[in-house]
């Protein structure tokens, strides 16, 4: 006779889930790819360059043989997100969204770069607690909103101030910037490829030069 097995103490959502582990050690991969997993997080304004560094940072790992994948905003919310709006919860769902897809990406190995506004701490907290605090690397692309509104790469400061868009971040939405980021990019001072540059050297000494360590005999 089958047993039946009384499972009215586990949470409603996910009483009859039993996600069946992998078979793969995580080591196997990491001596596959050649590096550790992990989650490089972009936070900044709207125009700050945070798709630029991170393409660019992508297109450096590639070179280097990585396996990487890039995680940004806007194709994101083609996608993904495409029934998520600007509200703060519709942000913090968004967020949420990114990060479990980051976690399953870097289960599978992959480093991956994720470019959001992720205006409050609260979300990217979180986003580390998803995440794995040992596999997150906050990155704040640190450019001042006046340069930002300047720049108005998409002209959307510009039709924001018009009263065309709302909840528009650093006009009519927060954005609280990191305290404590990982790492903290001033691209008003650097050029991108600067920037880049910095970023890689710092993913280098945290996911690849650790690797070459272990495998060393
Ligand atoms: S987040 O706040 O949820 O992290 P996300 O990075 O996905 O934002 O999306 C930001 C992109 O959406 C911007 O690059 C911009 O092109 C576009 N966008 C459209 N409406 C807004 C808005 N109200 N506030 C900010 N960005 C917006």
């Amino acid at each position: 006779m089958t047993e039946l097995i009384d499972q009215s103490h586990r949470d409603p959502k996910s009483r009859y889930l039993f996600p069946q582990p992998s078979l793969v050690d995580p080591h196997e991969r990491i001596r596959l790819l050649g590096q550790l997993p992990g989650t490089v997080w972009l936070t900044g304004y709207s125009g700050s360059g945070k798709s630029t560094i991170a393409y660019g940072l992508e297109q450096r790992l590639t070179n280097t043989h990585q396996a990487v994948a890039v995680l940004d905003g806007d194709t994101i919310r083609m996608g993904l997100s495409s029934d998520l709006g600007f509200s703060l919860a519709d942000r913090s769902e968004n967020i949420r969204r990114v990060a479990e897809v980051a976690k399953l990406m870097n289960t599978a190995g992959l480093i991956v770069i994720v470019a959001l506004i992720s205006p409050l701490a609260a979300d990217r907290e979180h986003a580390k607690q998803i995440i794995g605090p040992d596999y997150y690397i906050e990155v704040f692309v640190d450019t001042p909103l006046e340069i930002c509104r300047k720049r108005d790469p998409k002209g959307l400061y510009k039709q924001a101030q018009a009263g065309l868009i709302a909840d528009f971040t650093g006009v009519s939405s927060p954005y609280e910037a990191p305290r404590h980021p990982d790492v903290r990019l001033c691209t008003s001072i650097y050029e991108p490829n600067l920037a880049i540059a910095a970023l890689f050297h710092e993913v280098k000494t945290r996911l690849l030069d650790p690797v070459q360590t272990i495998s060393e005999p």
